[in-house]
């Protein structure tokens, strides 16, 4: 049935999965318990950090709250690559159309050109590139989650069980791992609270938040402007109407918005403190 145009005003296009919108919470909070108690350890020198050690019962505790988040980030990173498998079967149909099909994930010639036609739009240089359902920043954002995880989890996993890695390497390592931990750790704290805030809340489109992450839709207007590509590509496919749904009511809305408040609120807080603590108080 056709739709007129009002009621397709009102439709928006789902972007997220009810899955991976989980998984997105669920990387939020574990993310955050282990920046706030991991920063809480880096530098235990400010005043910030005894309160919030406070806060989460003590250095010990928060080593503890530290570990549970731990494996919730690591049960959320293999969920993820399951469900990619199963979804590899039921929506792709083959490896070779998941990694390299038209939504791919890895980077393209497409998303080069995009780079480069987006410094030259800064600089009043060109027209705003026509964006496809993923931008370079977002593949990029997707993969360092990869890379942290190898890092930081790895050397998280060798200080949580110093023991038991020990059988293998030798004992020296145990420092290293540490400062690699901990370098790691501030870089991607660091990088969400500030890039990838500025990427997704902040960048004028969006300002002040983007809320898409938890409805997992946008208004079809929205997404027409944000990603032309993408949008050009459903109308010719004739998938649009595939991916039309209602928006949640207004009262949904508010809740997630709240939530998206306190976790933006936390990761400011968290930069101004680590600038603090780097610049004037380092030990
Ligand atoms: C995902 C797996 C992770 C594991 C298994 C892990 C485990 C650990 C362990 C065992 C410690 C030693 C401190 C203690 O005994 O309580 C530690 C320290 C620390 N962790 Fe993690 N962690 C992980 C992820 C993260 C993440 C994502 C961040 C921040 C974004 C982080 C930030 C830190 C920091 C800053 C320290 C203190 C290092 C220092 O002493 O300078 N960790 N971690």
């Amino acid at each position: 049935m056709e739709m007129t145009n009002q009621e397709n005003e009102q439709k928006q296009i789902l972007r997220f999965s009810r899955f991976n919108r989980i998984l997105h919470i669920g990387m939020i909070l574990s993310f955050m318990s282990l920046a706030l108690t991991g920063m809480t350890l880096k530098f235990s020198y400010t005043s910030w950090a005894v309160f919030l050690s406070r806060m989460f019962g003590g250095f010990e505790f928060a080593g503890f709250i530290h570990r549970v988040a731990a494996t919730i980030m690591f049960i959320i990173f293999f969920s993820h690559i399951f469900d990619l498998l199963k979804r590899k079967k039921r929506e792709y149909g083959s490896m070779k159309n998941l990694l390299f099909g038209p939504n791919t994930m890895l980077p393209t010639k497409k998303d080069l050109r995009d780079f480069v036609d987006s410094i030259k739009w800064f600089l009043w240089l060109g027209p705003r590139p026509k964006y496809g359902k993923w931008t370079y920043w977002e593949k990029f954002d997707y993969f360092a989650v990869f890379w942290g995880m190898m890092v930081i989890g790895s050397t998280g996993l060798v200080l949580w069980f110093p023991e038991f890695f020990t059988k293998f390497i030798p004992g020296e390592f145990i420092n290293v791992a540490t400062i690699i931990h901990s370098d790691e750790a501030l870089l991607a704290t660091g990088f969400i609270f500030t890039v990838h805030f500025f990427n997704t809340h902040l960048r004028p489109e969006k300002f002040p938040m983007d809320i898409c992450i938890f409805t997992g839709r946008v208004p079809l207007e929205e997404y027409k402007m944000d990603r032309p590509d993408d949008y050009q590509k459903l109308i010719e496919s004739g998938e649009l109407e595939k991916y039309l749904v209602e928006p949640y009511p207004e009262v949904v809305i508010r809740g997630i918005k709240i939530f998206g408040w306190i976790a933006l609120s936390i990761g400011f807080f968290m930069v101004v403190w680590i600038i603090y603590a780097m610049i004037f108080a380092y030990k």
